[in-house]
């Protein structure tokens, strides 16, 4: 076929470029150095910035609330960082703490507002409530001062606001300190960061006991009407306060007519309640989220738990090649049993999510409970498991990857 186009376009074109192009290519390389190129590629400087491993921070105040502390945390420079990782609101840092020579990584949610993370005085907030299992909450609350050094995670957990997924309005229940993740949502709302309107369902025992209720107050204020706190007590009656639970009915009574999001964070006890609840109210399973993060407790109570005779059996970990056997007690996970050791195992959220603890069984049998095995069909079917929620049927071995810094 004969092609009919101008070529004038063409014209003082030399093909000869393109006919060296092979050589002059080699010669190039020829002439390059043989170290590697020092310069990182953005997208993973973005990256480190946004997901660091570690992150060095300094306590820069103490705020005292009785029975709970706020921590304000600022970048450590001196250990090398210059500011704290951007976040979304609600998500939490997993906390390294040595308590008595056990190594333990526990999660907290960043109470403060996704802003106060950016610019020069980069700082995160973190309350925290004596809580059970009171170890590491105790810990904090009576070592932690002004001035003190701490290795924490980068911003983890999924407990955010989906635009896509979500609904415009969030119903959210909170229990005690599960007040904390809707506390960094209001603080985005307010500050036009997150886009949805929020009605907080706020349960506490009395009056006297609210966690950062002035705080909250004065947010839901400055919102436009935009969040909105109601507190429901269950130990007093008084006016202006709801009493009992965050029943079905009180959140019919408070939730927008049409569609809403059901958002809670609070004890696994409130959850097994709510549960229930959420039946009542029929919304579709989407429509329902909870925040995880934190230990399984009470797995003797889980239906599909069959208590072994056995009270304690031997736990024995590989890492690199390295075994030690440790005790393990029928009912606590592998990770708890790990720390108690003084095993500086791998852990993030404590609740079967983030994977951080992927790790392989060896030998032994174990009970994972369905509400925290957030493995694939393949993890199970080749032999992973996460340690922080998994419990011993029987002595067992696992090999753990060590931890990277
Ligand atoms: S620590 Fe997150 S899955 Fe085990």
């Amino acid at each position: 076929m004969k092609y009919n186009y101008d070529k004038s376009a063409l014209k003082g074109l030399s093909i000869m470029p393109f006919l060296n192009q092979v050589k002059t290519r080699n010669k190039m390389i020829e002439a390059a150095s043989d170290e590697m190129p020092q310069s990182i590629f953005n997208v993973n400087r973005v990256a480190a910035a946004l997901h660091p491993a570690w992150q060095h921070v300094k306590i820069a105040k103490v705020t005292d609330h009785g029975d709970a502390k706020s921590y304000l945390l600022i970048a450590d420079k001196e250990k090398g960082t210059e500011k704290l990782a951007y976040f979304r609101a609600s998500q939490y840092v997993s906390v390294e703490l040595n308590i008595d020579g056990a190594l333990v990584n526990k999660p907290y949610t960043i109470r403060s507002n996704p802003a106060d993370a950016l610019g020069a005085g980069s700082s995160y907030t973190l309350t925290v409530k004596l809580t059970n299992p009171a170890y590491a909450s105790k810990h904090i609350l009576d070592n932690w001062k002004e001035g003190d050094s701490l290795s924490i995670s980068g911003p983890l957990g999924d407990f955010y606001y989906q635009e896509l997924r979500d609904a415009k309005h969030v119903v959210a229940l909170a229990g005690g300190s599960g007040i904390t993740p809707f506390y960094s949502m209001a603080a985005a709302i307010v500050d036009g960061i997150e886009d949805f309107d929020m009605t907080i369902l706020y349960g506490s025992r009395s009056s006297d006991g609210i966690l950062l209720k002035e705080e909250i107050e004065e947010l839901a204020e400055r919102s436009k009407g935009r969040v909105k706190v109601v507190h429901i007590l269950s130990h007093e009656e008084k006016e202006g306060y709801e009493h009992g639970f965050i029943t079905a009915e009180l959140i019919k009574k408070y939730a927008p007519e049409g569609d809403y999001s059901v958002f809670m964070c609070g004890p696994r006890a409130m959850y097994d309640f709510e549960d229930g609840e959420m039946a009542k109210l029929g919304l579709p399973k989407r429509r329902v989220r909870k925040e995880m993060s934190g230990d399984y407790l009470g797995v003797e109570k889980n239906p599909d738990y069959q208590a072994p005779q056995e009270q304690e059996f031997k736990l024995t970990v590989d890492i690199r090649g390295q075994k030690q056997t440790v005790a393990c007690k029928a009912g606590e996970s592998l990770l708890w049993a790990m720390e108690r050791a003084g095993i500086a195992a791998p852990s993030r959220c404590r609740s079967g999510e983030c994977g951080w603890c992927h790790s392989r069984l060896v030998s032994g049998k174990y009970f994972c409970p369905k509400e925290t095995d957030g493995r694939r069909l393949a993890d199970e079917k080749f032999g992973w498991i996460h340690p922080c929620c998994t419990f011993p049927l029987s002595d067992i071995e696992i090999y753990v990857y060590p931890i990277v810094r």
